[in-house]
């Protein structure tokens, strides 16, 4: 059976029928036309465009310096790639926090100029009223707790969260919050397995991991450290299931040895 064939678009109420049965839900990130086809023919169920685009696409170390401009270009890329997938786009830093009528044109921006499916905004009860306004115009939203780190200045360190019983407790209550309010989905971010579990099995919205364990109703990963593209950033949490940046630069190695060589192009590979 082809791909085409047993394709199915993905939708915010699929995703929640797939909760219901119990089938987990499979997550990525992608920020370009070229990656989105090849996850989107491969049968993901949803293409996260992260922020985290900020350190694997541009080089930053954290994920605040990305503008929504930029957000809006890889977006538009991503849309145009995903046949299957849902796609939710992230809210960068400094576009929704504190003005919930920011929040809502930032959203709007997105949705218009990309064709994306969803929002994704990081924090609980602090933007609840950026959250409201959003959901209020009809856009999907998905939030996103634990480690958040458009706040790394505050939390001054990318160490699991909620590991005490205040934080925990916060955050079990925050994803109530968001559900309530009408949020499609929460991504877990590097908190205790059993944390993660715990607000999988209380909420009836689909919780999507990343380093929140297995106990949640599915998982994410950045592309570029699943491929191994990247090779600094190796938390407990990720798995590898590739050596790109070995494979990648090996064939570029081979390339120039042939352009030095005079061994490309050969006979067959000219006019
Ligand atoms: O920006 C991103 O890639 C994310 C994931 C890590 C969930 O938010």
């Amino acid at each position: 059976m082809s791909i085409e064939s047993k394709a199915k678009i993905v939708t915010t109420h699929v995703l929640h029928e797939m909760k219901l049965r119990g089938e987990k839900i499979a997550m990525l990130t992608s920020y370009d036309f070229s990656m989105a086809r090849i996850v989107d023919a491969a049968g993901i169920d949803i293409i996260l465009v992260g922020d985290s685009a900020s350190n694997v696409m541009a080089g930053f170390e954290s994920t605040l310096p990305i503008t929504l401009d930029q957000m809006i270009y890889h977006g538009q890329s991503v849309v145009r790639a995903a046949k299957r997938a849902l796609v939710v786009v992230d809210l960068p830093f400094g576009t929704y926090q504190g003005n919930s009528k920011l929040a809502l044109n930032s959203s709007i921006r997105i949705m218009k100029e990309t064709g994306a499916d969803a929002v994704k905004l990081e924090g609980g009860r602090e933007i609840l009223e950026s959250v409201n306004r959003i959901l209020s115009a009809g856009i999907p939203v998905m939030g996103h707790l634990g480690l958040t780190p458009q706040s790394i200045h505050k939390f001054g360190t990318y160490v699991v969260r909620a590991r005490d019983e205040e934080e925990a407790d916060k955050l079990v209550e925050d994803a109530h919050i968001l559900q309530d309010a009408g949020c499609f989905s929460i991504v877990l971010e590097k908190i205790p397995a059993k944390l993660g579990a715990q607000v999988s099995r209380e909420l009836k919205i689909p919780i999507i991991g990343i380093g929140a364990g297995p106990g949640v109703d599915g998982q994410v990963l950045v592309i570029h450290d699943l491929l191994g593209i990247t090779q600094e950033f190796s938390p407990r949490f990720l798995r590898r299931y590739h050596n790109l940046f070995a494979e990648i630069s090996g064939a570029v190695q081979s390339y120039i040895k042939d352009v030095k060589n005079v061994d490309f192009p050969n006979e067959r590979e000219q006019y």
